[in-house]
């Protein structure tokens, strides 16, 4: 069972939507920039993919200092999409992944669908990207500035705009826990077209300054994010596996180890992202990709796909895999 350096012999290729990918560990957007600063840790053409920070259509400087507070298990930020835009994006980033033969998946944010399927149209064809992440936590300007991960006919206008101006790519929709049915929404995505889900983003929270009396962070408010949140992932990942079993899901949120990781995939997820882990260990995308491996091993799985919604099996299942190492 075991390879040279005591590695478990386990299949763990996967898909992106339909493309094929020999990791199921992803870094997680906004975690890990365009993976420059991963190089030095970590042999990124090893990952499943880099999912690089979401892109806008122009440069944004993001939002006011503070922006990171600690929490317990977690951390808050209010980062705001930071970045330098699409046209710096293609001409540097992006090429830079393609020359190391780094998968990408691309990260694209907006405030209105128009703004969506340009991104989307710009990015047609360039090389290097597998596969495209929408990120719908964005409130939408055209909208009162209503969040379009938070309404099912928002969440599909975005879905069906980009996947129409990006046939071929596989799109996943990234949706918020912030809402009562994450399943309606997770539904409208994929019947406007979305290849599969990233779930999930950070949870709105706030902490407030006991010495200042104010809030921590600038702009008060600010994504919640590391381990506090797995439980709430998970449940997600569940809730949608159980919902939509033949959808392909990205599962993350607070995945620290490889047991994290495969809580995800028990629960549904066919991949997964790690993201706050990074910042305390920049080489965790890779260790998580070992310690699932052997996870997997110790509970008899000879390939991940085995283990994909494994926990939906009935308890009375003749199939029980026991601790084999
Ligand atoms: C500092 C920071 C920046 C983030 N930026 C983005 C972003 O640009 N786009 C996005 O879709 N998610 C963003 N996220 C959310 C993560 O991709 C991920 O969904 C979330 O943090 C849960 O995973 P984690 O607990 O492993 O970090 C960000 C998270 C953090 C902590």
């Amino acid at each position: 069972m075991t390879a040279a350096g005591n590695r478990p012999m386990i299949d763990m290729s996967t898909q992106l939507g339909r493309t094929p990918i020999p990791s199921p560990v992803l870094t997680a957007s906004g975690c890990a920039a365009a993976g420059r600063e991963l190089e030095p840790f970590l042999d990124l053409t090893a990952l499943g993919a880099v999912v690089t920070k979401s892109v806008l259509l122009r440069p944004r400087s993001g939002r006011p200092t503070p922006r990171m507070a600690e929490t317990p298990s977690g951390m808050l930020n209010s980062i705001g999409l930071q970045g330098p835009g699409i046209d710096a994006f293609l001409a540097t980033d992006l090429p830079w992944l393609a020359s190391r033969g780094v998968r990408a998946m691309v990260s694209i944010a907006g405030g209105s669908v128009e703004e969506y399927a340009e991104l989307a149209a710009r990015l047609r064809g360039a090389r290097g990207m597998v596969a495209l992440e929408v990120n719908i936590s964005c409130p939408n300007v055209e909208s009162r500035g209503e969040v379009f991960a938070c309404d099912p006919g928002a969440a599909a206008a975005v879905l069906a705009a980009v996947c129409s101006a990006t046939p071929g790519v596989p799109v996943y929709a990234k949706l918020s826990p912030d809402v009562t049915d994450i399943v309606s929404i997770a539904r409208a995505c994929v019947e406007a077209g979305a290849d599969g889900l990233s779930v999930i983003n950070t949870l709105l929270g706030l902490v407030i300054d006991t010495d200042t009396l104010r809030p921590v962070l600038a702009a008060e408010t600010g994504g919640l994010s590391g381990p506090a949140i797995r439980p709430v992932a998970v449940r997600c990942v569940w809730q949608i596996h159980k919902a939509l079993p033949e959808t392909p899901i990205l599962g993350m949120g607070g995945i620290m180890t490889g047991h994290d990781a495969l809580q995800f995939i028990l629960a549904g997820a066919r991949a997964v992202s790690v993201g706050t882990a990074v910042f305390g260990d920049p080489s965790a995308p890779e260790r998580v990709h070992h310690e699932l491996a052997r996870a997997l091993a110790n509970k008899g799985f000879a390939r991940l796909s085995d283990a994909v919604g494994y926990a939906h099996r009935a308890a009375s299942s003749t199939d029980v895999h026991q601790v084999t190492a």
